[in-house]
Formats: structure tokens, sequence, C-alpha cells
């Protein structure tokens, strides 16, 4: 068992869904806190993991529904630990990546509060896995990058396309549905190819994870009429080209109607065009030597 000590405060990662892929200490962290307080991305197969006796507390952050502010939320764990309690701050995929962390961290610190991180399985490993791809190739994809396309409210996606738009690299796009249009301009105007293959995986890891192959110049479109109201990443790079032609070809990976609505200008530089992948995986819940709660 991973000890609390009462008045401590634990950032731990939820994963991107599946309990299963929860880590082993994420697990004891959860069994041994007092109070939890967890974001919205936290899969219900996770939270079915929660001992009855752990206060829940949901301060369900999802880009544009913010049910409480950061500041609230430093303000919550710091005085829940302050107060003795055994504190796990339950995030999404891994909390240091595009977590805010650091503000947690800062405001526990600046208390006195011990803080500690448990990190997790982060979206852009999960979505890679439910493709069967890997996110680095040798020799063509040498370099991973986790980009977020979420700006501060009310400021323009400032992002370094030069820097971006690296043939050799897999790009990882968090918060990306809404801003799909500027991700694919940006990267084209900067010089990546416009058929550079691209795929967007909705619900990694979880029952209803539905995957997406196209192009960068079809992004913009898949983006907007094949994804629905889940958590999204955006894979761009060779690498998502990997082992297409090989995949079989079974009613899971039909091809998407959305190619022939393309102006021609666009399909012709689109390759492969856009394929959906709707899994139906039956989720899992349990917790180890414990009973999933009914
Ligand atoms: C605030 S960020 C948190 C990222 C998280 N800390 C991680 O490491 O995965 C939220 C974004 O992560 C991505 N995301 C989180 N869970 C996901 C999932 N199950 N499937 C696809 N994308 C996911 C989406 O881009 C979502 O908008």
């Amino acid at each position: 068992m991973t000890p609390i000590a009462p008045g401590t405060v634990w950032l731990v990662g939820a994963g991107p869904g599946d309990p299963d892929l929860l880590t082993r200490k994420a697990e004891r962290l959860i069994c041994a806190a007092s109070v939890i307080f967890y974001d919205a991305l936290v899969g219900q197969g996770v939270l079915d993991l929660v001992p009855p006796h752990v206060r829940l507390v949901s301060v369900g952050k999802r880009s544009g529904r913010h049910s409480k502010d950061q500041k609230t939320i430093d303000a919550l764990i710091v005085e829940a630990a302050l107060a003795g309690e055994r504190v796990v701050r339950l995030k999404g995929g891994d909390p240091a990546i595009f977590g805010r962390a650091t503000e947690e961290l800062d405001a526990c610190r600046a208390a006195g509060v011990p803080v500690h991180i448990c990190p997790g399985v982060t979206a852009a490993s999960a979505a890679a896995a439910d493709l069967g791809l890997s996110l680095t190739l040798r020799g063509m994809a040498r370099k991973l990058i986790f980009v977020t396309a979420h700006s501060k409210s009310g400021a323009g996606l400032d992002l370094d396309w030069a820097s971006l738009a690296d043939p050799d690299a897999t790009l990882a796009v968090y918060m990306g549905k809404a801003a799909a249009p500027l991700v694919a301009r940006g990267l084209i105007d900067a010089g990546l190819p416009p058929e550079t293959p691209v795929a967007l995986i909705e619900n990694a890891s979880r029952g209803d994870v539905t995957t997406f192959s196209t192009s960068l110049s079809l992004l913009p479109m898949a983006a907007q009429t094949a994804l629905q109201d889940g958590p999204a990443v955006i894979l761009i790079g060779k690498a998502m080209n990997a082992g297409l032609g090989q995949r079989p070809a079974t009613p899971r990976n039909t091809a998407l109607a959305i190619a022939s609505a393309v102006p021609a200008s666009i399909a012709s530089a689109s390759s492969p065009a856009v394929q959906k992948d709707r899994t139906s995986r039956r989720p899992k819940a349990g917790c180890s030597g414990r009973l999933p709660k009914a």
C-alpha cells in the first residue's frame, strides 16, 4: 500500500479512461485517500474503483465548461490538506501534461503542504495503442512533439508553426478539435505536405473509442464532421501511415463517405481518404482484490 500521510496532496494520473491503464500506484493512492478531487475527463471505470468511504468531489474541468476555476481548485486541495485530509487530486491522463499541475504544485508548496506526483498514461499513448501504431518510427519519425491547440480565453492560437512542421516528427495535438482548421493551415503554410497522414482519436482507451485516418488537408473537415463530444487527440506525421495497407478490411475499418464530399482540389491532395474505425469494447471495471461497485 502506498500510504498518504495526513495533510499531504498527491496529483495522480488517472490515465485516458480505461481503468486497466491506471498504474498500480495510482490505484493504491486512490484507495488510501480520504478525499479525491477529480476532473471531468477521469473515466467512470476509474471512479468505480474509489472506495465508498472516500469523499469524491467533482471539479469538472472541460474546455469551455469549467465548473470551478483553477484558483478555486488550488484553494480546495490546500484547504483539505491543511485540515489533515489525505488528498488525491485525480487528473485525466498524466497530470504533468497539459494538466495545470504547476499551479497546484505551487499552491501546495506556498502553503507548506507536501505534494507529490503519480504519473499516468497520457492520451497520445492510448490513442496510438488504439490505432495499433507506434508514435515514433525508426528513421522516419524520430521526434515526438506534444502541443496544445488550446489558447487562453480570448487569445489567438500562437504556435511556432515552423518548428512544428517537421516532416520527421509525430505531432500530438491535444485540445485541437476546434482549432483543427488553424492547425492544418499553419502546418501546410509552414511547409508540411498536405498529404501528411493524420489520425484523429476520440475517447481513446474507452469503450466508445473512435478513430479516423485522413490527411492534413482533410483534417478540418474530419474534425468537424467525424468527431463528436468526447475528448480527442490528433496525431500528425508519417508514423500514422505505417501499416495502413496491412490492416484488415473489417466492418470496424470502413471508409467514411466524407471523402466524396470533398472538393476535388482538396481530395486530390489527400492520401489516404478519411477512414473511420469505430471500435466498441466493453469497458473493464474492477479493483484488484476488490469487487466492482454495483
Ligand atoms: C486538459 S488536456 C489533459 C491531458 C491529459 N493530462 C493527458 O495526459 O492525456 C485534455 C485533452 O487531452 C486529450 N484527451 C484526454 N483524454 C483523452 C482520451 N481518452 N482520448 C482522446 N483524447 C484525450 C484531449 O485532447 C483533451 O482535450
